[in-house]
């Protein structure tokens, strides 16, 4: 999460990348960077829009959105980049068909409480007194987002690791208010979600709290369910299926443990008190009850935390 958010400079896919393009009807839109400077342009074959881009949002495991500012607004770009097909594409909620005009063609408005919003999830300390202070910003999900408040407090950390220096530390916190209140602030939690038109609709399966809030069986309130029994925070997303087995086992019995333990007297009342276990499979368990689903417009198969039996042609469960 350190990299949720840099400044374009800094931005590994704009390095890496120096001149990306993409066509929509009359619209053609460039970006273009040569190590230090950042260009996105617009054009409609007459005119043309050409800004710096100032900054780079995501760490492009899905995507990265640019940010510049036009006559002293900020814009979100109408296109991103998206890693799995290593090009741009609609900014996701952004697609204009057609586009009224080169201004809305090229960027959203989000100057106001939107870039308040975007830079309080994936920056730090830019928003002081609800307001957007761009030159205090910290770019990223730093220690003092979850830790703070307090620079100095990081500081001392990283000189003296294993010493509770923090004025917050989140592991006193209960399971539920953890994932719903602490990561929910971000990833968004029940409540949030609740106040949505229709729930978000497909798009809630990026709201991890929420849907895992929702599966059914399963007690939010037990510390073997929340965000950081399968996440280390401070480490990047373990991939594959195999390693979340002893999450999912810490609660599930073994297949075949329940029938085993009847003709083994003594062990019954131990095996009885976890929960069942699977007539199917005895590991790579998130395959299967936390199936990927894909985002339409996002080129991502995001992983569905409401885990559940999930039958093939079954619609998505809001
Ligand atoms: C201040 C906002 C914020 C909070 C609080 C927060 N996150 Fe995040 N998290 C983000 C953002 C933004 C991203 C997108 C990451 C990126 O683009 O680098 C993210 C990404 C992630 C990812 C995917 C990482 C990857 O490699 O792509 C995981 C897993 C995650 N967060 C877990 C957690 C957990 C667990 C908590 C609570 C302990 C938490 N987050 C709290 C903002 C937050
Ligand atoms: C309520 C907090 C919140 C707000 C507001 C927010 N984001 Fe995010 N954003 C997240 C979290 C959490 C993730 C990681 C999970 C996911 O991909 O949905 C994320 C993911 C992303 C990603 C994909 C990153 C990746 O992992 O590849 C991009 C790009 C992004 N956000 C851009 C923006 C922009 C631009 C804005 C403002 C217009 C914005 N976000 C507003 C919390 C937020
Ligand atoms: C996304 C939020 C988030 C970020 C960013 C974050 N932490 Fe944490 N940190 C947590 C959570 C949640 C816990 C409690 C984990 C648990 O319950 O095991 C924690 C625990 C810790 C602990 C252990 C505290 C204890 O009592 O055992 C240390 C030390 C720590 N973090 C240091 C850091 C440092 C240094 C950074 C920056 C490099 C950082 N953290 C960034 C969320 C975060
Ligand atoms: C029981 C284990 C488990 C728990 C609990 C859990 N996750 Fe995950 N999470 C996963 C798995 C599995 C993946 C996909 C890993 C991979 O890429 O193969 C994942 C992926 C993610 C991602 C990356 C985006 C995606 O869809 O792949 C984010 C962000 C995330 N989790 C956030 C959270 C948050 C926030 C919580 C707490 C509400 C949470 N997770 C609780 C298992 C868990
Ligand atoms: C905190 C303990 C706990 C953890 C951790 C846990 N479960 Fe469960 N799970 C339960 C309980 C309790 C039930 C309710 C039924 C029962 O008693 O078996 C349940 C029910 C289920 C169901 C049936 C759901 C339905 O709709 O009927 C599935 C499938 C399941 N769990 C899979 C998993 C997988 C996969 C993991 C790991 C990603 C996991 N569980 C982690 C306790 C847990
Ligand atoms: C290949 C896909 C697959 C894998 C892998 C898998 N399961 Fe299942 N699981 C299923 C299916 C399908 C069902 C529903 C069976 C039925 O009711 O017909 C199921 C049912 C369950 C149930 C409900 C049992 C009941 O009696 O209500 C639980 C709990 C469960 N699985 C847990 C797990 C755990 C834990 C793992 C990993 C150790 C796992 N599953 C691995 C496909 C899978």
């Amino acid at each position: 999460m350190g990299h949720a958010l840099r400044i374009a400079a800094e931005s590994d896919v704009l390095r890496t990348h120096p001149r990306m393009t993409f066509q929509a009807g009359a619209y053609s839109y460039e970006i273009v960077s040569d190590g230090q400077q950042n260009s996105y342009r617009v054009s409609d074959g007459k005119e043309t829009i050409r800004e710096p881009i100032l900054y780079a949002f995501g760490n492009a495991h899905v995507a990265q959105t640019y940010v510049y500012r036009r006559n002293e607004k900020l814009y979100e770009a109408r296109v991103s980049y998206y890693t799995a097909i290593d090009g741009l594409d609609w900014t996701i909620g952004d697609v204009l068909n057609p586009p009224p005009s080169l201004e809305e063609a090229a960027g959203r408005d989000i100057s106001g409480d939107e870039a308040r919003n975007c830079f309080s999830c994936h920056g730090t300390a830019a928003v002081v007194n609800t307001k957007l202070q761009l030159e205090r910003l910290i770019p990223g999900v730093t220690c003092e987002t979850c830790h703070g408040p307090g620079g100095s407090h990081a500081a001392v950390m990283l000189l003296a690791p294993g010493e509770s220096l923090y004025i917050f530390n989140p592991k006193k916190l209960d399971a539920e208010t953890l994932s719903q209140e602490f990561c929910g602030a971000c990833h968004r939690g029940v409540d949030t979600v609740a106040m949505m038109p229709d729930l978000g609709g497909i798009n809630n399966v990026r709201f991890q709290p929420y849907r895992l809030f929702n599966s059914r069986g399963h007690d939010p309130k037990d510390a073997r369910l929340t965000c950081t029994a399968c996440h280390d925070p401070h480490e990047d997303l373990k991939p594959g299926a195999a390693v979340y087995d002893s999450k999912c086992t810490a609660c599930h019995a073994p297949r075949g443990a329940e029938q085993a333990n009847i003709r083994t007297p003594g062990k019954t009342a131990a095996v009885s008190s976890t929960a069942k276990s699977c007539p199917v499979a005895s590991e790579r368990c998130v395959s299967c009850h936390m199936p990927k689903v894909e985002l339409p417009g996002a080129h991502f198969k995001f992983t569905d935390h409401r885990i559940r039996i999930a039958r093939q042609g079954q619609a998505y469960p809001y």
